[in-house]
């Protein structure tokens, strides 16, 4: 078949669901990625024809699709920042607004080489990122900060195989933990100079607001928390920062864009200071930094 005919296809079995341009940005990383041919290759071959077997993975991708599973899921892979990472249905697809947070850290840190100066015990500056999902915060800051040891913690094991992966196939070195930061009984031996953090934070009552291929696709656990008490696990990072955060070591959230000063009001009356709430790219609150006293 000629490949514009599969290129029309697409834009007809899926027009009803997807804008046009969507359809478009499918079809040329669907031949990309399964058939390494580039977005203008039907430009300069119009006349381009497949095989069957060329066709079958395109026709596979199309009907997974209509299903409006997230292109990332069917691809297994998706960007973030510089980094190409695998992914499946065990960790959550990297945000756009979960790159700021990184470039928020990146120029923080690489700005006062004096943090790393700062560093005690003569160690190198350590970096935990909790609920580390695909890796992604934790690979791109060990990427970017290479002085620095990074530590990548979350309670699925499904998650942490998949991070593992992305940290040797972008050639990283991370120490992973498998614990769940909610837990009582969480014991860790270690201090960090920052601790970050993107935790599940959409409430049950907010899922009507969430387009079908993040709920039917996206993990459970690494989205949702409960409307009566939907800030839990940044209490319970805070409360893990002040036994496990050096002196002006420095945490980083990001967070519910409805709960802004809810989230920042967590802060009073403990040990932290210069609390600073900023906007996403969207103009919506999304990231918080707090500096221990
Ligand atoms: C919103 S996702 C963030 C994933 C990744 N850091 C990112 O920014 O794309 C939240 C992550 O927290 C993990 N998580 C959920 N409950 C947890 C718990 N009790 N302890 C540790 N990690 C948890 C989930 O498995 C998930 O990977």
């Amino acid at each position: 078949m000629l490949l514009k005919e599969i290129k029309e296809i697409f834009h007809k079995e899926l027009g009803e669901i997807y804008p046009k341009e969507e359809i478009d940005s499918f079809f040329y990383s669907c031949i990309e990625h399964y058939l390494k041919l580039e977005r203008f290759i039907l430009a300069i071959q119009p006349g381009i024809t497949l095989t069957k077997e060329d066709e079958q993975p395109l026709f596979e991708a199309l009907s997974e699709l209509k299903l409006e599973k997230p292109l990332q899921y069917i691809l297994g892979t998706a960007h973030f920042m510089d980094l190409e990472l695998e992914v499946n249905e065990n960790v959550l697809i990297p945000r756009p607004e979960t790159e700021e947070l990184v470039q928020w850290i990146l120029l923080d840190t690489e700005q006062s080489g004096r943090v790393i100066e700062r560093s005690r015990n003569d160690r190198s500056l350590q970096i935990l990122d909790i609920g580390t999902g695909s890796g992604c915060i934790a690979i791109a800051l060990a990427k970017h900060l290479p002085n620095v040891k990074v530590f990548a913690l979350d309670v699925s094991e499904g998650a942490l195989n998949m991070a593992r992966k992305n940290a040797a196939s972008n050639g990283v070195d991370i120490t992973f933990l498998h614990e769940d930061i909610l837990s009582t009984e969480l014991e860790l031996e270690l201090d960090f100079d920052v601790i970050v953090s993107n935790p599940p934070y959409v409430r049950e009552l907010e899922k009507n607001e969430i387009q079908k291929n993040v709920k039917d696709f996206e993990p459970d656990t690494a989205l949702f928390v409960p409307d009566e008490d939907p800030l839990l696990f940044y209490r319970a990072i805070i409360d893990f920062a002040e036994n496990h955060l050096s002196e002006k070591g420095k945490l980083y959230f990001e967070i519910n864009q409805y709960l802004g000063e809810e989230t920042k009001a967590l802060f009073h009356a403990r040990n932290f200071s210069e609390i600073e709430l900023r906007k996403d790219m969207f103009g919506n609150d999304r990231m918080l930094k707090a500096i221990k006293k």
